[in-house]
């Protein structure tokens, strides 16, 4: 079986995607899945320098804790991912992180010369996000960012769970449906990956 890795980008360590990304890793786990949990905010990353230090080998050149992540990234074939939306976007945290994908980007567009647009998907994303207000536009930001972020590492993205109207720590506890959910759709999420289980795409 594959490895899923699952990013915590909220700056809150006991946040609402937080805890919600807990549950559908413990589902993820309920069905044997090795799952390896990164909190982006303990980690040591850099913002991209857009120094192309990645042209010669599709690798970063900056040495921080992003080149563990990389490692991890290629080694997995699931990607489930939580982060808050700041500004209609995703948190500082998880940007910097999917910034400095783009050496991966790199490594398949120039180095491999794939042509851009040409999808290769080799495992699956989930994205949990959470917002205080309830616009309909909520999440639209975050959801181009998010699959744009799968696809350079070749993943297609499988489900979003997108919660409104939860802002303060924890208030996500006042809805055991959505943990609930979280829990099922881990399960599910590492069912599709490891089983080959046909599901819906979007
Ligand atoms: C810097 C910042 C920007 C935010 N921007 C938005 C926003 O654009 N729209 C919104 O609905 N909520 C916004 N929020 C509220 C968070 O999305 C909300 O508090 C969420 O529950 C935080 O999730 P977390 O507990 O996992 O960190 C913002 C919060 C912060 C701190």
């Amino acid at each position: 079986m594959g490895k899923i890795v699952a990013i915590y980008g909220s700056p809150r360590r006991n946040g609402n995607t937080a805890v919600l990304l807990r549950q559908a890793v413990a589902g993820a786990r309920a069905v044997n899945a090795d799952v390896v949990e990164v909190v982006l905010r303990d980690m040591r990353i850099s913002p991209c320098l857009e120094i192309y230090g990645c042209k010669e080998k599709g690798r970063c050149s900056i040495q921080d804790d992003f080149q563990g992540l990389h490692d991890l990234f290629l080694e997995s074939s699931g990607v489930m991912l939580a982060s808050p939306i700041f500004f209609y976007a995703v948190s500082a945290h998880t940007k910097i992180m999917m910034d400095r994908c783009q050496a991966l980007w790199v490594k398949k567009h120039w180095i491999d010369a794939v042509p851009m647009g040409q999808l290769r998907p080799r495992g699956k994303g989930l994205f949990i996000s959470v917002g205080a207000t309830k616009g309909r536009k909520l999440f639209d930001g975050a959801l181009l960012t998010v699959k744009y972020f799968l696809e350079t590492l070749d993943l297609v993205l499988w489900r979003s769970l997108l919660y409104r109207g939860l802002d303060f720590e924890g208030e996500v506890h006042r809805h055991p449906q959505y943990l609930e959910e979280s829990y099922e759709t881990g399960k599910e999420f590492a069912r599709a990956l490891f089983n080959g289980t046909k599901e819906q795409v979007g």
